[in-house]
């Protein structure tokens, strides 16, 4: 079998010195309104974070990524910042931000926020300037502004759909009071695009990304990073246009808004701000973007790491997990980058639920992106009648545990150690907050589900997230998952968490792994140079281990028969 290699070495010992720090990390991804919540108001806070910190030194991650805890109305949770140098006051204030950036270091945990690029919210100070400014203006060029098409300008400049379903296209009203121009909007209404050929937008970027470098943030998650520059010629080709061009108009880089070629000029020269740090601030990049064009993100020159969602896009299945880790480690290897790994964060259904979906849901893997690069097929989640709960937690386990013995980062996101199923009907459409179940009502239920704040405790208050309620309502089986019914559980997932990570720093070497033949098409197996070596068995049928000494396994089994839907990690 094939002995695949990427770059560079790291060790996780020295993790705050080294500047590859980054790559290797277990990397947890917290969703800031529903991880923890200091003043009961039901929306979680950053000294919220800060007091969970020891619980997040114990799980033994390497790094924390934070999605946006700027100002924001959350019209997208969050993703519509009305102002990128600040902190929602309904988070807490800049102050409590150094406070819990601090007591991340002082815990040897590297601290990576979000940026918002694409798009503002329409709060944005800037956007507000635009609506009361005159059409042409310096304030409308900030942001995409066209004419409509009719004889009134009463039809939108193109047929474009937004992501979140509806049109791409939102009219305004005028100063003056007479209907007006209209903004393109690739996502909710109220996320107006950016105008990236504006340099004034270039520069205010630059801004935001040093004022966060400066006060200590170690890196950086780029949402959409695929979407900033765009061409908007005169005349816009209609859906149909665009869909007849096909994947081609995709590898060439000329969509008119998805995956540009001209997009990396923006990187390269955020590359130049982050190589000014020492060491130099990291950044990963948002790309839903077809796998050959992946490693231009990941480049060294541009934000130097990029996702994949490969993985997290296949079933649980042998044979596609092996195709994707082959790939991907080849891939990261070309671009000079290590590989991601994630299987679950605030966007799609959790892998516990997905992997109890019957094979035939579309939910439960394969199409989570419809076909073309960008265009994300936002799950429709749910704990339906028809998950099977405990084989899903099962593979889960058995999926995440795979995951941290490979060469690369691990992105995992607050709950999966929980072992949490994505929250479904609990979810009354009344407590709906996500707009793509607004825009798209009745198809696609949204990304709820999997952003209800996390059970602590079996009983109390909101399971305590806090003294007070939550703002998304939590189900009664939170019980059962909460970290007080799992502490001390040796088969609880928490364990199984905190377990895995802590072998993982210790036994984390080079970039390298080993595929080892099994002589079954369900189970896969790899080592890594130290001898230590991963098996799954994906399938239902035992298999028998190669001899070693047991480091821990993702489900309990006695002797050296391997049950179906577990991993287990031997050192030879
Ligand atoms: C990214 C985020 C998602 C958000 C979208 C628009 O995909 O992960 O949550 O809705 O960008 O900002
Ligand atoms: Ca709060």
């Amino acid at each position: 079998m094939p002995t695949i290699t990427t770059q560079a070495t790291h060790s996780n010992a020295s993790i705050m010195a080294d500047p590859n720090w980054w790559r290797q990390a277990a990397v947890y991804q917290i969703y800031p309104r529903s991880f923890a919540d200091s003043n009961g108001d039901g929306i979680g806070d950053l000294k919220g974070v800060t007091a969970r910190i020891p619980y997040l030194k114990d799980l033994g991650i390497d790094a924390v990524w934070l999605s946006p805890f700027y100002p924001s109305a959350l019209a997208d949770g969050g993703y519509d910042v009305d102002d990128y140098r600040n902190v929602d006051p309904k988070l807490g204030t800049l102050d409590d931000f150094d406070e819990m950036a601090n007591a991340l270091k002082t815990a040897g945990i590297k601290l990576i926020v979000d940026i918002v690029p694409n798009h503002s919210s329409n709060r944005h100070q800037w956007f507000q300037e635009a609506l009361a400014s005159p059409k042409g203006s310096a304030a409308r060029n900030r942001y995409i502004f066209r004419d409509g098409l009719g004889d009134n300008g009463e039809l939108p400049p193109s047929d474009w759909d937004s992501v979140f379903g509806g049109p791409a296209w939102e009219r305004i009203t005028e100063p003056d009071g007479t209907p007006g121009q209209w903004y393109m909007h690739i996502f909710a209404r109220e996320q107006p695009d950016f105008n990236w050929d504006n340099p004034e937008v270039r520069a205010d970027f630059l801004k935001t990304l040093r004022f966060w470098a400066d006060r200590g943030v170690d890196g950086f998650r780029i949402d959409v990073a695929h979407a900033l520059t765009k061409n908007l010629e005169e005349t816009l080709p209609t859906k149909a246009d665009l869909e007849a061009q096909g994947e081609a108009l995709y590898l060439a880089g000329q969509h008119p808004y998805w995956d540009r070629d001209d997009v990396h000029g923006i990187y390269a020269e955020w590359r130049r701000l982050f190589n000014e740090y020492n060491p130099p601030r990291t950044a990963v990049a948002e790309a839903w973007v077809h796998a050959d064009r992946r490693a231009r993100y990941a480049s060294p020159e541009g934000l130097g790491q990029a996702f994949n969602f490969d993985l997290l896009q296949a079933d649980f299945d042998a044979g596609q997990f092996r195709t994707t880790i082959v790939k991907n480690l080849a891939e990261a290897q070309a671009s000079g980058a290590s590989s991601t790994w994630v299987f679950s964060n605030h966007d799609v259904v959790r892998h516990a639920t997905r992997y109890g979906l019957p094979a035939s849901d579309p939910s439960a893997g394969g199409e989570i992106m419809a076909g073309q690069a960008g265009k994300r097929w936002l799950l429709a989640g749910g704990r339906q009648d028809d998950v099977d709960v405990e084989l899903g937690l099962r593979r889960a386990r058995a999926a995440s545990l795979l995951m941290f013995a490979l060469p690369g980062s691990a992105y995992l996101y607050q709950g999966e150690e929980l072992g949490l199923q994505e929250v479904g009907s609990e979810i009354p459409d009344s407590a709906r907050q996500d707009p793509a179940f607004f825009r798209n009502k009745g198809v696609d239920i949204g990304r709820d589900g999997c952003r209800v704040p996390l059970p602590w405790t079996s009983g109390g208050s909101s399971f305590g997230f806090g003294p007070g309620g939550s703002h998304l309502p939590q189900p009664e089986w939170f019980a059962g998952n909460s970290v007080e019914a799992q502490e001390g559980q040796e088969d609880s997932t928490l364990s199984l968490y905190r377990r895995a990570l802590a072998l993982r720093r210790q036994l984390q070497t080079a970039e390298t792994l080993e595929l080892l033949e099994t002589g079954r098409d369900d189970v896969l197996a790899f080592r890594r140079p130290n001898g230590w070596t991963s098996v799954t068995n994906f399938g239902t049928e035992s298999f028998e281990l190669p001899s070693g000494r047991l480091l821990v396994s993702s489900s309990p089994f006695k002797g050296d028969l391997l049950p179906g839907a577990t991993t287990a990690w031997i050192q030879a």
